[in-house]
């Protein structure tokens, strides 16, 4: 187990889980959890003994409540900020990481909260989960993906929609909306995304890292491209298989 400060990784029977640990701010992320984060996602993906990894929260109340509001505007000059997003995009490393991974969502899931989960590739949410994008009402937008990777996953009219009013969604509706793939019991959370993180890692990792690609890059292509990204893939892996 490693312990940073604001989350916690541990790697239990091929399964990574990180835990966002700031419960007292309800898991507001900071300069620190950026730093962190950056750490373990590497880690996970380049630790072949982790072949799926689950997201999740600390404490009763939230995923995660977003940006960290006590660091608002407290960041260094654009200059400097673009040069530590160069030098460490989170976000881009999320979502270039191949291995499956599942978002456990619970309470609060809000800004960054919700960037976070739409970073990962099957989301599963507890009854009493809350989805909401607050950046337009605080005059700013996503910097985390939102603005990219939410109309990717509910289309492009109800993303403007609960980006331009801050409208927040309670968790049947994300089920609705396909924001997330399952709603369950509180209690039922955690076993839920451990037992389909145990079904997954008894797959081929290669193969689940080509099908998470296939799909991923592959929506980003017109049919015909995705088609021959699809053929390569198959080809590589039956190539490995040989
Ligand atoms: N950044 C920093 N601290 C936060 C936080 C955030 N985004 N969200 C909550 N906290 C802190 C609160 O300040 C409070 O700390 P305190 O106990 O020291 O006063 C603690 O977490 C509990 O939050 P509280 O507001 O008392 O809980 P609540 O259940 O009454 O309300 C929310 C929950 C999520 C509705 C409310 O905390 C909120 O609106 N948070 C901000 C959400 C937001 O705008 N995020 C930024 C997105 S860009």
């Amino acid at each position: 187990m490693s312990n940073f400060e604001t989350i916690v990784y541990e790697k239990l029977d091929g399964v990574g889980h990180i835990t966002l640990n700031r419960p007292q701010a309800l898991n507001a992320y900071n300069l620190q959890m950026r730093d962190e984060l950056y750490q373990v996602l590497a880690a996970i993906r380049d630790d072949p003994e982790v072949k799926v990894a689950i997201f999740k929260g600390a404490g009763e109340k939230a995923f995660c409540a977003g940006a960290d509001l006590t660091e608002f505007l407290t960041a260094p000059s654009p200059v400097a900020a673009r040069q530590v997003r160069w030098e460490r995009d989170v976000w881009g490393l999320f979502l270039s990481i191949a291995k499956p991974l599942i978002a456990a969502l619970h309470g609060y899931v809000l800004g960054s909260g919700i960037e976070i989960a739409l970073c990962c590739d099957i989301r599963l949410a507890s009854e009493d989960a809350q989805f909401g994008v607050p950046e337009a009402g605080l005059g700013i937008i996503p910097a985390a993906g939102g603005s990219q990777t939410l109309p990717r996953v509910i289309g492009r009219a109800k993303a403007l929609e609960v980006l331009l009013t801050g409208r927040w969604i309670n968790a049947e509706e994300a089920r609705r909306l396909k924001l997330v793939n399952q709603v369950v019991p509180r209690h039922d959370l955690l076993p839920a995304a451990e037992g389909l993180a145990k079904k997954i890692k008894a797959y081929n990792p290669i193969a689940l890292c080509y099908v998470k690609q296939a799909i991923t890059r592959g929506l980003d292509l017109s049919l015909e491209k995705g088609l021959e990204l699809e053929a390569n893939l198959a080809n590589y892996l039956s190539n490995l298989n040989k």
